[in-house]
């Protein structure tokens, strides 16, 4: 059975397409190298002992995407990772965002619709909740007013697909609403590999613990949380990953009750900055140097997630924990360093 990975070469991606492999699907990726590289399938095929077939498309040039789809007719599932994700550099720069993530889910969804049957799942994210009222969140909790152009692109994603849904019924689709994943596989054959200076925690604390950073700013520790600083609930990004294969499976297999779903892709369990640094000092067995410093601006203070539904009608359940994870994600620090 073929799947395209858009984006398949990035970190959520290349996690996704070794577990696809692993589970027999014949996997085409789609990247357009622009934050992610080539050698990444080297680590893919170093696990699987397959190598995907690879093309390097630009998603925004539609013709591209259409000829794309006229080559491989057979595809039955398009797992759509392709996207910007920084959400600072989305401030400075909202039309490269609005371009990047929304004409390209259009230009899929397009071709997608063609067909007799397709599904589809989409990569979105817990940011569409903002500051929820209650936690843990669960998945009908109000969407809030995006902070920034990149959470946009993930609301007005959503709702592209779920009124394509609606006039297509051809098309399935499976929104997952990621919490914050970290953490590489654990043979560190692949893992996240920012470019330039690292804006998430996870990789900022390893790059520090290493050596290449001086210090981690630990952005506030005045919110109302057990130790004034901002909790969220970590992921490892193999557990993501193989949600993603579950929910593609899902659809193939017309188990899902309405031809457009959202789950929430999380631990359910929230741990704070502090709780995060300890977790790297125990696995590590290293010092983390560290300085209190002001809030970030548009931080929530908390979101963690309500895991019931992926639970029960997913059944799937992330199984490691933070130190697992943060264990993880050391490896690939030292081994990437090395
Ligand atoms: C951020 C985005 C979120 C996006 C996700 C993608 C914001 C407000 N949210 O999530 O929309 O989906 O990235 O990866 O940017 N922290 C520090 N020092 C650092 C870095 C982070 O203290 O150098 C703290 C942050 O204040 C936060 C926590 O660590 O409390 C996690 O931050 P981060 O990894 O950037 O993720 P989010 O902000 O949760």
């Amino acid at each position: 059975m073929k799947v395209l990975v858009t984006g398949g070469l990035g970190f959520i991606g290349s996690h996704t397409v070794v577990e696809l492999q692993e589970q027999g699907f014949e996997v085409v990726i789609i990247d357009d190298l622009s934050n992610s590289s080539e050698k990444v399938i080297d680590g893919i095929v170093a696990i699987t002992g397959k190598k995907p077939v690879f093309e390097k498309i630009d998603l925004k040039e539609k013709s591209k995407v259409e000829d794309f789809f006229k080559r491989h007719n057979t595809i039955e599932g398009v797992i759509h990772f392709a996207a910007s994700k920084a959400v600072g550099e989305s401030v400075e720069k909202p039309l490269l965002y609005y371009e990047n993530n929304i004409s390209t889910l259009v230009y899929i969804l397009k071709e997608l619709s063609k067909k007799d049957k397709a599904n589809f799942i989409f990569s979105s994210s817990c940011t569409v909740y903002g500051q929820a009222d209650t936690m843990p969140i669960t998945e009908s909790a109000p969407v809030k007013a995006a902070e920034s152009p990149y959470g946009n692109t993930k609301q007005i994603g959503e709702e592209i697909i779920s009124e394509t849904c609606k006039v297509a019924p051809s098309l399935s689709a499976i929104a997952l609403r990621y919490f914050n994943p970290m953490g590489a596989h654990p043979s560190a054959e692949i893992g996240e590999l920012p470019i330039g200076v690292p804006q998430n925690l996870v990789p900022f604390i390893t790059q520090t613990g290493i050596g290449m950073r001086q210090q981690l700013s630990v952005f506030g520790d005045d919110y109302p949380t057990t130790d004034g600083t901002c909790v969220r609930d970590y992921i490892h990004v193999v557990d993501l990953a193989k949600a993603h294969v579950i929910a593609l499976k899902r659809l193939i297999d017309g188990k899902n009750v309405t031809n457009y779903e959202v789950f929430n892709l999380g631990t359910g369990t929230g741990s704070s900055v502090l709780e995060v640094i300890h977790s790297f000092e125990k696995v590590s067995g290293k010092k983390l140097n560290y300085k209190i410093v002001d809030r970030r601006p548009g931080d929530v203070i908390s979101a963690y997630a309500n895991t019931e539904k992926a639970n029960s009608v997913l059944g799937w359940k992330a199984e490691s924990t933070l130190d697992q994870a943060m264990k993880s994600a050391w490896d690939w620090e030292v081994k990437i360093r090395s």
